[in-house]
């Protein structure tokens, strides 16, 4: 069965990747992810604040550099739990590239233009195939309009794709007034790919200790439909590859992700959840499935489920709310 697939220009066996996650931190992992069979691996991120903390304290001492940024750094994890720092993290990216015969790419996460996008030329040294560019952010500032935001996301881009010449894919979030638009500004700054989409991480609260308690939940297959239709609504109006993380489990999700028009599908709960090996299963069953159900490859389905072909999408999601609505039976 021809599961191939084209990602940021590079060709994949198959669209299961291995997504950012701890499952990449040690050289054992990423090699019980290529044995498992993943067509590539994001390596975990790669943070804007651990390299600008980097950059500050190689030339003065953080309390000294401006009231705001000692505030801010107040607040951030300590350097030991966010995992390897700056330097450690492109010596582990070499051995990770040393140890494996399948793309790696590192991620590099972060939200504003700044001096941090040098980073991705020492990623990109240091051998990664390619860099997901994970935008991270929350609007809290009143006073910022969409349009800025959606202005700074795109120049980080562009100053990313400027840095280096591996291809970039941005990850992102669902956030956002006009993400068909912004999704074609990324596209025309250059982005090589979109990876939808980033997790809303929602913090509860502790009623006793009156703190944020935040305890990570892992997904599962319902998250992929909010995915499912962007890509639906995105796929053939961009010229970057598509990529999807968030609620890929089953082989199934693969299918689905493939037909609104998905070039891959991340995996990182279902990993997390059932060891790496389980990216076999999926692997397997997505062979059996497709040659059930008589498709000669994962490419001749790929997009047959987007949007390209209806005249009026946006009187189609209007439809489809209301359809959505009368379906309730009680
Ligand atoms: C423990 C953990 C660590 C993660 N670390 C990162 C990270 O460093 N960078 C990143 O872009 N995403 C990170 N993610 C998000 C995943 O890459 C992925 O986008 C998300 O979990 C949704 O996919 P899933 O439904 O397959 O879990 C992490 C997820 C988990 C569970």
């Amino acid at each position: 069965m021809d599961l191939r697939t084209d990602y940021l220009g590079l060709t994949l066996a198959h669209p299961l990747v291995a997504g950012a996650s701890p499952l990449s931190d040690d050289l054992d992992g990423v090699k019980r992810l290529e044995d498992a069979g993943a067509a590539a691996i994001v390596l975990r991120s790669i943070f804007e604040e651990q390299i600008t903390r980097e950059q500050v304290s190689e030339h003065v001492n953080l309390d000294m550099h401006g009231e705001s940024f000692a505030e801010a750094a107040s607040y951030f994890p300590s350097p030991q739990t966010l995992g390897l720092g700056p330097f450690p993290y492109l010596e582990h990216l070499r051995r990770a590239k040393d140890a494996v015969r399948i793309p790696v790419m590192a991620s590099l996460n972060g939200s504003t233009p700044g001096g941090w996008i040098e980073f991705a030329q020492l990623i990109e040294e240091a051998g990664a195939d390619a860099l997901e560019l994970n935008l991270y952010h929350i609007a809290t500032n009143p006073d910022t309009s969409g349009a800025e935001i959606e202005r700074l996301a795109v120049e980080t881009v562009r100053a990313v794709k400027r840095a280096v010449t591996i291809p970039v894919a941005v990850k992102l979030s669902p956030f956002h007034a006009a993400l068909a638009h912004l999704a074609r500004q990324f596209d025309q700054a250059g982005a090589d790919g979109l990876v939808l989409f980033n997790r809303f991480y929602q913090p509860d609260i502790d009623v006793e200790e009156l703190t944020a308690a935040r305890t990570l939940h892992l997904s599962d297959s319902s998250e992929l439909l909010l995915r499912l239709h962007w890509i639906a609504i995105l796929s053939g109006h961009v010229r970057s590859s598509l990529a999807v993380t968030g609620g890929v489990h089953t082989a199934v999700d693969v299918v689905k992700a493939t037909m609104t028009g998905a070039h891959v599908t991340q995996v990182v709960s279902a990993l997390l959840a059932h060891g790496p090996q389980h990216l076999r299963t999926v692997l397997d069953d997505l062979g059996t499935w497709l040659q059930e159900h008589e498709w000669s490859s994962l490419a001749a389905m790929r997009g047959n489920m987007n949007l390209t072909k209806v005249p009026d999408p946006d009187a189609y999601e209007r439809a489809n709310y209301m359809l959505m609505l009368q379906s309730w039976r009680g």
